[in-house]
């Protein structure tokens, strides 16, 4: 089994990437933490909680992270996509557990050390609590195993922006400075998830399962289908932050280029931008491994044997 942190902003997919991280015997998820980005880091404890609940996984410990960027101010929530409350206004009931006393980067922190070279963290949020506990003990940039980070676009458009993703533009300058760290990254973006759909059909499968989970997840993905239909992506809705769950489980799902990859801080029109060079440089050597191709279709059957256990 490998040992997974998972980093989220709860979120619509972000609570479908918990749940098929719980549900997979490959891995075991030592603990959640949270971050500010589709809703506040209040607000994704708690809705982090309630799915674990829902899931029956109170045995996993939820740490609350960061409230706000590292440099620049909070910005708005994305309600278009994830609903008011960050779960397609599915109303779950208040969790009875608490988030852990520890925060999200001494979670981190701790954990890598006492696991050397076996955790592997998936940030699915804004990178600002990575960012903070390499600030805060730079020697994790070696003792990690890895890190699989839900951001970013090279070859494709932005969704927040013409050219820059949700989750980097959360805290650009979080990501700018995990991407020069040296921690060992795999970046799973736009160009991969955006061709993993979920389907209309998918969700009436899942309703016909009839089970509450599946009910749950077919309204929030209902509302997040709705708002990807807005932006005139009718097929259906991205699976971002459960792909990059998939990567860990099976790394086989996706093909990864090596290359210099870095975030755009300018403030400009490209903001938040990753800016991907494949080209042979010494003076910029790869920091990062980009999937540029999946297995949509193996990656989506798997997550929809997974996602809801058995
Ligand atoms: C990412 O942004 C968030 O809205 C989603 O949860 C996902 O992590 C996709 O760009
Ligand atoms: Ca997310």
């Amino acid at each position: 089994m490998k040992k997974v942190i998972l980093d989220v902003d709860t979120g619509i997919d972000d609570a479908l990437a918990i749940s098929y991280a719980v549900h997979s015997p490959h891995l075991e998820v030592c603990g959640i933490n949270t971050t500010f980005g589709n809703i506040t880091v209040e607000e994704a404890t708690r809705n982090t909680l309630q799915m674990l609940e829902l899931l029956g996984a109170t045995h996993i410990p939820v740490y609350q992270g960061s409230s706000r960027p590292i440099v620049r101010e909070l910005t708005g929530k994305a309600r278009l996509f994830h609903g008011e409350n960050g779960l397609g206004n599915v109303v779950l009931p208040e969790p009875t557990a608490t988030a852990q006393p520890e925060s999200a980067t001494q979670f981190l922190i701790s954990t890598i050390k006492a696991n050397p070279h076996q955790v592997t963290l998936i940030t699915v949020g804004s990178m600002t609590n990575l960012a903070r506990a390499i600030m805060a003990a730079p020697e994790i940039v070696t003792l990690i195993e890895q890190v699989v980070v839900m951001g970013g676009a090279v070859s494709v458009p932005g969704n927040r922006t013409p050219v820059a993703e949700a989750n980097i533009c959360a805290d650009p300058e979080a990501a700018a400075f995990v991407f020069q760290s040296g921690i060992p990254l795999t970046m799973v973006g736009l160009d991969v998830t955006m061709q993993t759909l979920l389907t209309r059909d998918h969700l009436r499968e899942w309703r016909a399962l009839d089970t509450p989970l599946a009910h749950v997840f077919a309204d929030m993905c209902q509302v997040y289908m709705d708002a990807y239909a807005t932006v005139g992506n009718l097929r259906g809705c991205g699976l971002h932050d459960p792909l990059a769950v998939g990567v860990v489980i099976d790394p086989t799902f996706v093909k990864k280029v090596p290359m210099h990859v870095e975030v755009d801080t300018s403030g400009g029109a490209s903001d938040a931008r990753t800016i991907g060079d494949r080209r042979a440089n010494p003076a910029k050597p790869a920091n990062v491994q980009v999937c540029l191709e999946v297995d949509h279709e193996r990656f989506v059957e798997h997550f929809l044997q997974h996602v809801l256990g058995h």
